[in-house]
């Protein structure tokens, strides 16, 4: 592959002694929708965690466009470029969807725009927000507080806000959870439409929406990478199917 937009190398993540991620080695292409799957406790969300500086690696590097990210704090990485979902939900559920995007817009530019007018930088803030709901299928909805949106459309607009910050690259975790099949297509069509103009690394249980947007797949079994393949590489490997898919279909 070309030069990753995203690579790790024997990044490690210890907690006592436990290796919630242990000596793993990435390479995300730009463009690409790049899974990681694996049962509970594989380390998925502590890998996001170390991608977007939310945690400290225990040892191992990463490395974002061919700069080296390790253990930089979350607001610089965001800065440069990679945006993340929650497991749980950081919706301000009073506001409505276009202020909840406004407020993340401004939230990754910090001090950037401290010297431009005031009105033509919330101007710049409302247009960036507006584009964001539109890639994320909201537009409809900017006037809403986001109390008043479905739960997928909640979810929906945590990608909005991401969106917001305009990264290259998005980390989602789990952003299908709790939803029902129809919710999960519109989402599965919507990262599908972020690539190739974005880049998604995607933790994801729903292993029907794994399969049916990712490009890569990377298998994480006990903080370690079993195997990184194509859906059709993976879904055919005796490796992952006795660690992991062959164990019954809760997606762990
Ligand atoms: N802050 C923490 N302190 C101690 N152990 C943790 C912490 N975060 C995660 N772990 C442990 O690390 C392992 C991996 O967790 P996690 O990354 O959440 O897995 P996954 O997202 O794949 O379910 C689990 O055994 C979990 O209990
Ligand atoms: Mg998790």
């Amino acid at each position: 592959m070309a030069e990753p937009l995203l690579a790790t190398t024997g990044l490690t993540r210890n907690f006592g002694a436990l290796a919630a991620v242990a000596e793993v080695s990435l390479a995300v292409a730009a463009g690409a929708v790049h899974a990681v799957i694996g049962p509970n406790g594989a380390g998925k969300t502590t890998l996001i965690n170390l991608l977007s500086g939310d945690l400290a690696p225990t040892a191992g590097r990463v490395s974002f466009r061919g700069q080296d990210i390790t253990a930089l704090p979350p607001h610089r990485i965001s800065r440069l470029g990679i945006g993340r979902s929650y497991q749980k939900t950081n919706v301000f559920a009073e506001l409505t969807a276009l202020e909840n995007c406004m407020l993340a817009a401004q939230s990754r530019r910090g001090h950037s725009f401290q010297f431009v007018r005031s009105a033509a930088r919330e101007a710049a803030i409302q247009g960036r927000a507006e584009a964001a709901l539109m890639a994320a299928g909201l537009g409809s909805r900017a006037p809403m507080p986001a109390t008043a949106l479905s739960h997928g459309e909640q979810r929906q607009l945590e990608i909005a806000m991401i969106l917001a910050t305009e990264p290259a690259l998005l980390l989602l975790d789990e952003p299908m959870a709790g939803m029902g099949a129809e919710e999960s297509a519109r989402l599965v069509a919507l990262i599908r439409a972020l690539a190739p103009l974005r880049t998604v690394v995607l933790i994801e249980h729903d292993m029907d929406a794994v399969f049916a947007v990712a490009d890569r797949i990377t298998v994480m079994v006990g903080g370690r990478v079993l195997e990184t393949g194509t859906p059709e590489a993976i879904r055919a490997s005796p490796a992952v199917q006795t660690a992991y898919l062959g164990e019954g279909d809760d997606g762990g």
